[in-house]
């Protein structure tokens, strides 16, 4: 399964990666997660990144990239992928493409999540993360069993830095600009599934089911 969740800050890739990589055995490839850890443990990926993730500009592409390469050539991901928040421009969509063909491997499919913008700043203001691990909650939609306790590890739950609703619209603003073309890109090779993800994060779960059975992949 070599699959792209591509749709806007907030519309739940990062759930349905999760649990995607669960129940199929392979990784979920997250650009975001990736850098997080990257800026947690001051490596130098991360003081590069620091700055324009604060801001909720996108990271260069040359170094997004060079992480992608880096990740996917792992032999977890050998038996397949679902890689979320990547691509996220033209050029790496491309770029990704030479990379894929260099390997022999090809994309099978892109799922497109839609979700209404005012629901999208809902999701992003109530969103808790772990500290430990990075388990995600949702004060309202997916509450922890223990208010600021993750269910997994027992850890504390914070909310994302660039969660801030300030930063919010700018990711919003960056998405529309410089991600949304990736919507006509991967249509016209024929790899786009469009799924409505405004459901519960269950019921977005088998429509994510029946894109990757209409795709093909499943
Ligand atoms: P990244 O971490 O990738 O953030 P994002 O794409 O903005 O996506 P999010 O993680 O905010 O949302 P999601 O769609 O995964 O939603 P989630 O499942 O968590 O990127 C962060 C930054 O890193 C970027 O701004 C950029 O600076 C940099 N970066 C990363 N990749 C890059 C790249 N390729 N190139 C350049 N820069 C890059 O859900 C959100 C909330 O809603 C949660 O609380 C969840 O519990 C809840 N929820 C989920 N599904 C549902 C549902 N169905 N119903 C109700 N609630 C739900």
């Amino acid at each position: 399964m070599n699959v792209v969740l591509l749709g806007p800050p907030g519309a739940g890739k990062g759930t349905q990666a999760r649990r995607l990589a669960e129940r199929f055995g392979i990784p979920q490839i997250a650009t975001g997660d990736i850098l997080r850890e990257a800026m947690a443990s001051g490596s130098e990926l991360g003081r590069r990144a620091k700055s324009y993730y604060d801001r909720g500009d996108l990271v260069p592409d040359e170094i997004m990239l060079e992480v992608v390469a880096e990740r996917l050539r792992q032999p977890d991901a050998a038996r397949g992928f679902v890689l979320d928040g990547f691509p996220r421009t033209v050029p790496q969509a491309e770029g990704l493409d030479r990379l894929l063909d260099g390997m022999g491997r090809s994309l099978q499919a892109v799922l497109l999540f839609e979700v209404p913008r005012d629901a999208l700043v809902r999701r992003l203001s109530g969103r808790w993360v772990c500290r430990a691990s990075g388990h995600v909650f949702h004060e309202l939609y997916s509450p922890p069993q223990v208010p600021g306790r993750c269910d997994h590890d027992g850890s504390e739950l914070v909310q994302r830095e660039d969660d801030r609703p300030e930063t919010v619209e700018r990711r919003l603003e960056v998405y529309a600009r410089q991600t949304a073309p990736l919507v006509e890109y991967y249509r016209a090779r024929g790899l786009l599934h469009t799924v409505d993800a405004s459901a519960d994060p269950e019921e977005v779960g088998r429509r994510v089911e029946a894109a990757l059975r209409q795709a093909g992949v499943l």
